[in-house]
């Protein structure tokens, strides 16, 4: 039963901390933590490498996946079909055209089921763009992140280059731009802070300050 399991809900742009927070908080909870970014990130490997989205294949597609959260002894992952997501969907080029695969109605309605069968089974830290909205409008927590354009960017440029990957910070920018635009601009499930979010600005907080001001809410709200 959905209200049996713990939703807390992480919304916010590109870049803004909601991937670290979400997982530090999901372990101070010891609850899971479930990406959905991730999501929309293995649906844009599918077509990668071609021109335009064929309908057909994509539906074939949605059809015949499902994701799970599998316990690797540490953390849960997310696996699609039982296969954990790694750093292949980690680029800006993955990030960019599953930005632009997110507008598609059906994408949107086949992965808000993914996510809320997930959500019947664990006690989740959900992170994404439209959770506290749209997805888990019911979810006992909700925060929303927000951080300015140029620390978002540099951050993202941090992370690409601890992972081995050669970044350009000028086009990281220009690319957050351009998907902050599609994202909150989209018809369907905007990016934008549920009205019951709580708003948490990060430019200039540690991860530490924004973890202490989360478990307040929560203890708070408790
Ligand atoms: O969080 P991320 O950068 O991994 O997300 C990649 C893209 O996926 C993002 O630009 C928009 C889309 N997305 C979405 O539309 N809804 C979500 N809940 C999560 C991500």
């Amino acid at each position: 039963m959905t209200d049996s399991k713990l939703i807390i809900t992480i919304d916010g742009p590109a870049g803004s901390g909601k991937t670290t927070i979400a997982k530090l908080l999901a372990d101070k909870l010891k609850i899971a933590y479930l990406d959905t970014g991730a999501m929309y990130r293995s649906i844009a490997l599918f077509f990668l490498d071609e021109n335009e989205i064929d309908e057909e294949r994509l539906k074939n597609i949605l059809d015949n996946i499902s994701y799970t959260l599998v316990f690797d002894g540490e953390t849960y992952q997310l696996a699609l079909n039982n296969k954990i997501l790694g750093s292949e969907i980690r680029s800006e080029k993955v990030g960019l055209l599953a930005s632009t695969i997110s507008k598609i109605p059906i994408v949107r309605k086949y992965l808000t089921e993914f996510q809320r069968d997930i959500a019947k089974r664990h006690s989740i830290v959900a992170e994404g763009r439209d959770m506290g909205t749209v997805v888990f409008p019911y979810a006992k927590y909700k925060f929303y992140l927000t951080a300015k354009p140029e620390v978002r960017a540099k951050r993202r440029w941090l992370q690409l280059k601890e992972l081995g990957v050669e970044a350009d910070l000028n086009e990281i920018l220009e690319d957050l731009k351009k998907r902050d635009e599609q994202d909150t601009t989209r018809e369907i499930a905007p990016l934008k802070p549920a009205e019951d979010a709580h708003i948490i600005d990060t430019s200039n907080l540690t991860l530490e300050k924004i973890l202490t001001e989360m478990i307040s809410v929560i203890n708070k709200n408790d």
